[in-house]
């Protein structure tokens, strides 16, 4: 069954897919299946070109799904997405780990626990997995939540103060959304699942393009992967060698728990 957003999706939560523990059991069967994803392109071209989406193509708030639709690791028109389709997609693109690269589909699972599939637009309902606050979409009530907006953008880069982009600055920028979203947003709604799962979103630049060791990513990466949704390869970026594994996931996320404080010093 595709995933809905119907039924009982409001109360679903992406946290249990995102905290750092994450449940890795019964994902023993095959990650890697034949099947194409690049069927929208020939087979004497790059079968992971960027190709920008056309207006019938499905795409979604989040910038990495969208980048592997872009590239064709997962069905370009960003539909009829699998467990199986998504781990290659990630394996082979940015090169997450066959576990950690399975298990992003818990994502889904925490949202319809009944999907075997679903489309990137399925992901644009509101306070399901989209939420407000985003480092570079709009809130619901302002407009558009799910294209990229370099206005928003914009708002989340001016507290990234150097290069690299620290987890501190990162978690910075996403803490001064959120105030800019309670702000000026009257239906500004972020609970405490929202905020786990921000953390992992929020450090997503750096395991997917940074120094996963010293919570660090280039600037340059992160800004043209965001504003075109494809992999930043053009500014230097090179894939990692070495797998992203779920622990380095848990870390990452920590980093940036441990950074949206806003008071200083030890706790009590
Ligand atoms: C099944 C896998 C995934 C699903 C279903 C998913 C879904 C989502 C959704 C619904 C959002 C929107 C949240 C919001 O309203 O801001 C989002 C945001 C985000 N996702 Fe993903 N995501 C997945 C995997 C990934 C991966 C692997 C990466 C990168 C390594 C990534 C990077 C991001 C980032 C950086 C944001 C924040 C965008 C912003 O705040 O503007 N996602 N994701």
């Amino acid at each position: 069954m595709k995933l809905t957003t119907s039924l009982v999706l409001a109360t679903a939560s992406l946290t249990s897919a995102l905290t750092i523990d994450l449940n890795l059991a019964g994902l023993a069967r095959p990650l890697l299946h034949t099947t194409s994803a690049s069927h929208s392109t020939s087979k004497t071209q790059n079968p992971h070109a960027w190709i920008a989406a056309s207006p019938a193509d499905a795409r979604s708030p989040c910038p990495m799904m969208n980048t592997l639709a872009n590239h064709g690791y997962i069905h370009r028109d960003g539909r009829n997405i699998t467990r199986e389709g998504l781990a290659e997609g990630l394996v082979q693109s940015i090169n997450f780990s066959p576990e950690l690269a399975a298990s992003m589909f818990d994502l889904i699972l925490s949202m319809d626990p009944s999907a075997t599939d679903f489309d990137l637009d399925m992901l644009n309902a509101h306070n399901v997995g989209e939420h407000d606050a985003s480092l570079s979409r709009l809130d619901a009530y302002f407009g558009n939540n799910h294209a990229f907006n370099p206005t928003i953008f914009a708002q989340t880069t001016s507290y990234w103060t150097s290069d690299p982009v620290t987890a501190q600055m990162l978690a910075n920028s996403k803490v001064a959304r959120q105030i800019h979203s309670k702000a000026f947003n009257p239906t500004y709604t972020y609970p405490a699942s929202t905020e786990q799962t921000s953390h992992t979103e929020t450090g997503f630049p750096i395991l997917a393009f940074g120094d996963i060791q010293n919570g660090t990513v280039a600037r340059a990466a992160v800004e043209y992967w965001f504003a075109n949704e494809r992999l930043p390869s053009e500014v230097g970026w090179k894939v990692r060698q070495e797998p992203v594994t779920a622990e380095q996931m848990g870390a990452v996320t920590k980093m940036i728990a441990d950074a949206v404080g806003l008071v200083t010093g030890k706790k009590e």
